[in-house]
């Protein structure tokens, strides 16, 4: 059973400084391998992937090593292709994992410590992994016994909620994205919403989506029209969907990327069951700047003359929300000026203050996830594993 209230245990999100502990480790682990690594692992699953894959996919960067995903899937042709990309190149791994039981992140980690001894030796491979990890658990005890960097994953910190500590702080660093510039913006955003009294727009917006919930919009959708912000829909997604999902309640988080959605679930958000509640995540400065020109082959798309695609995509996006609107879709906009490490940060701790305040309106506790440790005790069982209870 969720207790709405057992949670003083699981705040240490909620002060970003305190958060982000062991940043000196974490610049230098992360200097070492953007000097000698090709090629970085990050192995974890969930909250302990999906914040630091948002910003690096969101925020590439031309150098550095190339960011590989592992221990996110079964699937075995995921895992070899991730071999595969690993032959003859300088690699590094990151294994994040809060418990240390979660099957994905385990068995690559598995493979990926036999294949990287057998290349390098234990004395090499010491310092290309690092394990983040709670303090006193396995993880940690075999960090020490070969000499790996351990970093700390709080226990006061859930995956989801996990962004400002080295579960997040340490790809973002190795993919050569400014950690201060990232935690400033949540520590910016932190003060901001705490000195907003009942003002609190991240307060506000969990109110709003419970009160349309309460109204039959029983399914939010995410929309944006950057697509570089496909993998921060995914872990906006997670973030409502577990923290909600319980005790037969919660409003069932989707996304859309338009303008490309538009050409398909655009149909279904326009015309169909009126159970949608849309929030566009706006980006005001894009940061780049494409103007489309005549040339001499009769199409018809002349009116484009002299547009920037940027305006284009702004007229886009004015256009799908008033027709959502006035479909029948409660629309709200969320902006942010720009993307960067900074605003990552700032939408982060938005996002996460009120999906905990959200869950708390909705009378679940945000914080478990009670379904998923229900499957995978049913799949440890099927794989025979000896589980207690
Ligand atoms: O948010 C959560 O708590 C989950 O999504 C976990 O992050 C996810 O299940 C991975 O857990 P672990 O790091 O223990 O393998």
């Amino acid at each position: 059973m969720n207790d709405p209230d057992a949670d003083s245990n699981v705040r240490g999100w909620v002060h970003c400084d305190e958060a982000a502990v062991q940043l000196d480790a974490i610049k230098e682990k992360a200097a070492e391998i953007r000097e000698h690594a090709d090629t970085f692992v990050l192995v974890g699953v969930g909250g302990s992937n999906q914040a630091a894959r948002s910003v690096i996919e969101a925020l590439r960067r031309p150098k550095g090593p190339k960011i590989v995903y592992a221990g996110n899937t079964l699937s075995a042709a995921y895992l070899s292709d991730v071999l595969a990309e690993l032959h003859d190149k300088s690699v590094y791994i990151n294994v994040i994992a809060k418990n240390f039981e979660t099957l994905e992140p385990g068995s690559h980690y598995r493979i990926l410590r036999s294949l990287m001894e057998s290349i390098y030796g234990a004395p090499e491979m010491a310092k290309r992994v690092t394990l983040t990890g709670t303090r006193g658990s396995l993880l940690e005890k075999i960090a020490k016994d070969n000499g790996h960097l351990f970093l700390e994953f709080p226990v006061t910190v859930g995956g989801r909620y996990s962004a400002f500590t080295p579960v997040g702080l340490l790809p973002l660093a190795a993919a050569g994205l400014d950690i201060d510039s990232f935690i400033s913006g949540g520590r910016d955003m932190e003060r901001l919403l705490s000195a907003c009294g009942a003002e609190n727009p991240a307060v506000r917006y969990a109110a709003l989506r419970n009160l349309l919930y309460k109204k039959g919009f029983l399914v939010e959708v995410l929309a944006g029209f950057e697509p570089r912000l496909a993998y921060f829909n995914k872990w906006w997604w997670q973030l409502f969907g577990e923290s909600e999902g319980k005790n037969g309640t919660g409003i069932f988080p989707s996304f859309a990327v338009y303008s490309e959605d538009l050409h398909s679930i655009g149909q279904y958000m326009q015309s169909g069951q009126r159970i949608l509640m849309e929030t566009f995540l706006s980006v005001e400065k894009p940061g780049a700047s494409l103007v489309v020109e005549g040339d001499r082959v009769e199409d018809r798309f002349d009116y484009l003359n002299g547009w920037d695609f940027t305006d284009i995509n702004r007229a886009a996006e004015t256009a799908t929300l008033e027709a959502h609107s006035s479909g029948g879709v409660p629309c709200t906009k969320i902006s942010v000026d720009r993307l960067d490490e900074y605003h990552f940060g700032q939408l982060f701790y938005f996002f996460m203050l009120s999906c905990a305040v959200s869950g708390k309106l909705l009378g679940v506790n945000p914080f478990d996830q009670d379904g998923v440790e229900r499957y995978k005790k049913s799949m440890f069982k099927a794989l025979g594993k000896n589980i207690a209870g």
